[in-house]
């Protein structure tokens, strides 16, 4: 197999850059497909953590490439200090590719983004406020600014200012804010360009030929199946496609090429920002899962929402993915626990349903089902096979396995590489 996507499989953070870090071992390539800094996926290498936003998370391997394509929207100033920070921590960033179709992150996106949470008040979406949406808005409007516009001072100029009349008649008008200065963004961004000018290229070419080539080549999903726009719990949802689908768009590369997909799965369930969560703890349960997994958001820091595993949503995204195997994340997190639940089925009017509903007034009063399992009651931390693990722990995995429909392939039992259990080769 040379083409693999892992893909979250709930609401994000499950532990995406972990096992894109551990496959990429093996990787000629590693690809973000979309979102931007809204992602932040922490990897573990030798007890240092590095973390990582917009920069695909093969890049602690010296030698991989790694690919930032064009349905990334890409804020340069954060790259560039993600590049900055790399670099002032000895890591290699020589294989970093930039797509020049890939939209670029203005200043007046971040500002939207956050003046509009703020009107929207009660019914704000609990965005990362790093200008996302609005990035993503301006791409479907057809007045984005791309990195191939980034590059070329004349053509960047003209943009920027075409663009930004009317965003300061919004930005006054509306949202209440001081106008942006036309000259000023030009001036600090044709200072990004030229940093970023020798990673920009054609990804779509160098994917495809690299394809042709028998290249390994890892696909990065940001986000998760939840906060995919379309299959999400619109409208909490982020920008793009999160899903295995997302790749044929944001990336360029034919969903015949895919190989193999790996749907990331977090032993319970977490949650940043609003929107419904059927398995969430708002009580002791709920407060252990945080405190116990550190689960406070790496971007904006905020405490995540915990909840029990929810296999009908993992089974969704397996569904929507095409998902050959599961790798299954933080287990060692539940080690304490003396039982462990997990949601097998929804009920809804006393009714169970064989769907995720698309209504939210359906969704927010859905009842899980719940099966109990007994605890493992001990360290799982330095498991390393299978058999490794308490006969607990296994029944767990193993129902989870048989509610979704997806095959096992990873267990992951600690941040480190080599807290890894490999029950399938991916690659
Ligand atoms: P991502 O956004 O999906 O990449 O996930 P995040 O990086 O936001 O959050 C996952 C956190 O869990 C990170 O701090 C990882 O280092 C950590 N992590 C990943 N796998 C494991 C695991 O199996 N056990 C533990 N204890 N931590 C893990
Ligand atoms: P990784 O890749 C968890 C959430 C935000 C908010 C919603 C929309 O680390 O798993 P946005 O800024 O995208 O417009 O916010 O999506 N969100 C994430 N939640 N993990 C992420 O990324 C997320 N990226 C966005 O909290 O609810
Ligand atoms: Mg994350």
């Amino acid at each position: 197999m040379s083409t693999v996507v892992i893909s979250g499989a709930q609401w994000g953070d499950e532990g995406k850059g972990k096992i894109v870090d551990y496959l990429a071992s093996q990787a000629d390539t590693v690809v973000r497909f979309q979102g931007g800094s809204n992602a932040g996926h922490t990897v573990t290498v030798n007890g240092e953590e590095y973390k990582l936003r917009l920069l695909p998370s093969g890049i602690l391997y010296g030698g991989t490439t790694c690919v930032i394509a064009n349905g990334v929207v890409v804020d340069p100033q954060c790259l560039i200090e993600e590049i900055d920070s790399m670099n002032s921590r000895g890591v290699d960033t020589s294989g970093i590719r930039i797509s020049n179709r890939a939209h670029v992150v203005m200043p007046w996106h971040k500002l939207i983004d956050e003046a509009g949470e703020e009107l929207r008040g009660a019914d704000k979406i609990g965005t990362t406020k790093r200008g996302i949406g609005p990035c993503y808005i301006d791409k479907a409007d057809r007045i984005g600014i791309r990195v191939c516009d980034l590059i070329d001072r004349e053509e960047f100029a003209a943009k920027v200012k075409s663009v930004l009349r009317v965003k300061n008649l919004l930005l006054q008008n509306v949202y209440n804010r001081e106008p942006l200065d036309a000259d000023e963004i030009i001036r600090e961004y044709n200072s990004y360009a030229e940093r970023l000018r020798p990673f920009v290229c054609d990804t779509i070419t160098l994917l495809n030929d690299q394809i042709s080539a028998g290249k390994k080549i890892l696909f990065e999903g940001a986000q998760a199946t939840m906060l995919d726009i379309d299959y999400g719990t619109y409208p909490f949802v982020t920008s793009s496609h999160p899903i295995s689908g997302g790749v044929g768009i944001g990336a360029g590369v034919a969903p015949k090429k895919i190989d193999t997909v790996v749907g990331v799965v977090k032993a319970y369930c977490t949650r940043v920002g609003e929107g419904p969560f059927p398995t969430e703890q708002l009580n002791d349960i709920g407060d252990k899962l945080r405190t116990a997994g550190h689960e406070f958001g790496t971007v904006t820091g905020r405490p995540r929402r915990t909840g029990w595993l929810d296999a009908c949503v993992v089974k969704y995204a397996g569904q929507l993915s095409g998902t050959d195997y599961m790798a299954v994340t933080r287990l060692d997190i539940l080690d304490t626990f003396d039982e462990i639940k997990m949601c097998t089925a929804y009920r809804v009017d006393g009714s169970i349903i064989n769907e995720i509903p698309a209504s939210l007034k359906v969704l927010a009063k859905v009842e899980p089902v719940y099966e109990t399992f007994a605890g493992w009651k001990s360290d799982i931390s330095s498991a390393r096979r299978w058999e490794d693990l308490p006969a607990n722990a296994r029944r767990y995995l193993e129902r989870m396995a048989e509610v979704t429909g997806i095959a096992l392939g990873i267990v992951s039992v600690g941040p480190n590489r080599d807290q890894t259990i490999v029950l399938k080769n991916i690659f």
